[in-house]
Formats: C-alpha cells, sequence, structure tokens
C-alpha cells in the first residue's frame, strides 16, 4: 500500500470514511478557522511523513469535520519550501487529501501588496500565479503526468463560487497574480519592482508548489492572499514576520465570512 493510502486509512479509522468536499490549507495566522471545524482533529505529529510545520503562526494539525455543513478536511499548517530546500514538502499531504476522495483545494495565504488599492488588511483572489522561485515541486518526479497544464490552475467555476460568496457577504475580493519567491528573507525594493514589472500583485513564500501539485493531483483548486503588509519599499513600515502574524487577523475576519458563505452556499 502506498504511504497516501496508509494514512487515509489511519485518517478514516479516526475521523470517519466521509470523503472530504474541500480542503482548506490555512496560511500564516489564519490558523483558527481549523478551530471552528466540529470534528476530529489529528496533530500531524500522528501522521508519519507529514511536516513538522516549524513556523510560528501556523497549527500543525489536519481537522477533519463539518463546517457550514459541508465536509471539509483543515491543514492548519503547511511546510514552506524555505524550511527544507523540498519544494514538494506538501506532496505527501495533498496525496493523503487525494486518497481520501476529495477534489477540490482552496488555499489560504499571508502576502504582501504591490498595489495600493491593495492595502493590509485586504483580501486579494488569485486570477494566476508566478513561479519566482527557480523551482518546482514536480522535479525528479518520473512519470509523464510531471508536464502539468497550468493554464487555468486557478480553478474558474471555484473563482466564481467565492466571488459570489463574496458578494453576498457585501466585501469586495479583487482579483490579482501573487508571485511565488522562496524566501525566507523578504524580498528586497528593486525586486519588488521587478515582480510589479513581470505583472504580479502580491508576493509570497507559499501556495505556488501546493497549487503545482494540486493540479498534478487532479484536484481543483483556487487561493485567497490576506494582504498584510505593502511589499518592500512601498510603504515606510518594518516587514517582518511578527508584523504579518499581527496583520493576518485584519483580514481573516473576511475571509472566514467569505469561506463560511462559500462552504454553505
Ligand atoms: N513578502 C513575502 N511573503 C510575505 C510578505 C511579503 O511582503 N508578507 C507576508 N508574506
Amino acid at each position: 500500500m502506498s504511504k497516501s493510502a496508509e494514512l487515509a486509512q489511519l485518517i478514516r479509522a479516526r475521523a470517519g470514511a466521509e470523503p472530504p468536499e474541500y480542503g482548506l490549507v490555512l496560511g500564516s495566522g489564519l490558523g483558527h478557522l481549523a478551530a471552528a471545524v466540529q470534528g476530529t482533529a489529528i496533530p500531524y505529529s500522528d501522521l508519519p511523513g507529514f511536516p513538522h510545520a516549524g513556523v510560528s503562526g501556523h497549527v500543525p494539525q489536519l481537522v477533519i469535520g463539518r463546517l457550514e455543513g459541508r465536509r471539509v478536511a483543515v491543514f492548519g499548517g503547511r511546510a514552506h519550501y524555505y524550511e527544507s530546500g523540498r519544494a514538494d514538502a506538501m506532496r505527501l499531504p495533498l496525496e493523503v487529501l487525494r486518497a481520501l476522495g476529495c477534489r477540490r483545494l482552496i488555499l489560504t495565504n499571508a502576502a504582501g501588496s504591490l498595489r495600493p488599492d491593495l492595502p493590509p488588511g485586504a483580501l486579494m483572489l488569485l486570477s494566476d500565479h508566478i513561479n519566482f522561485s527557480g523551482t518546482n515541486p514536480l522535479i525528479g518526479e518520473p512519470s509523464d503526468a510531471r508536464f502539468v497544464p497550468m493554464t487555468a490552475a486557478h480553478d474558474p467555476g471555484l473563482r466564481a463560487a467565492l466571488q459570489a460568496a463574496a458578494a453576498a457577504e457585501g466585501l469586495p475580493l479583487p482579483e490579482g497574480v501573487y508571485c511565488w519567491f522562496s524566501g525566507p528573507s523578504f524580498e528586497t525594493p528593486a525586486e519588488i519592482r521587478a515582480a510589479r514589472a513581470l505583472g504580479a500583485d502580491a508576493v509570497g513564500m507559499s501556495t505556488v508548489p501546493e497549487i503545482i501539485l494540486a493540479r498534478f493531483l487532479g484536484l481543483d483548486c483556487a487561493a485567497i492572499s490576506v494582504i498584510t503588509n505593502m511589499g518592500a519599499g512601498l510603504s515606510d513600515e518594518a516587514i517582518s514576520h511578527d508584523h504579518t502574524k499581527a496583520m493576518a487577523p485584519l483580514g481573516a475576519a473576511k475571509l472566514e465570512r467569505i469561506l463560511r458563505r462559500f462552504l454553505g452556499a
């Protein structure tokens, strides 16, 4: 049996066999949504091969249960490329999600903004992304399935449903392009200007490898950024991880309303 099938079996034994309709990955400072799920929390440490999510602001557990009546699997923490140098650090968790029978994935993250109309506290729905990291989570994958088309990686149907949920809540949900930098250092002002010139609207250190892996695994996906700061050089505010964690709750309340409305629809 594959490792993901084994872990799926273990998770079913603890949380029940009903497949999750949605997987949700929670970004820095956005973990509290997991607490709203009625169900079973399984620490990553009980799931061999899951990341020992070592980034503060993340809660390393998988919560399977119901949110707004939908069966969901919520990943409270993610592994980032910058923690290990492995761009495929989230491959096993996403394989397990697929093995549980899930077909849809919603990713969230904290991001820096490149647009004055996206200030800290704003949300941005990813319309597309730029992989600016120089790596790819599918490097080393031997099968031809590695040649994943990325043309509609950010699923138009899921995006439309998230837009409808935001509109129903009376919340703006502008769309934009997210540029993946490897981190863990923040960008320089010159890198931020370069990202803007390339067509990016926000920058961050996650999500893109997960989108690539999700498409490889046949999951439909969409992602929302919570803007926690302006990109380096675009404001006088100092950029730090503490600042990210402190600012994330500003957007998290809006994100939760949109996700609840989306799931309940
Ligand atoms: N850059 C990269 N990642 C981030 C930022 C940023 O400015 N803010 C939050 N995550």
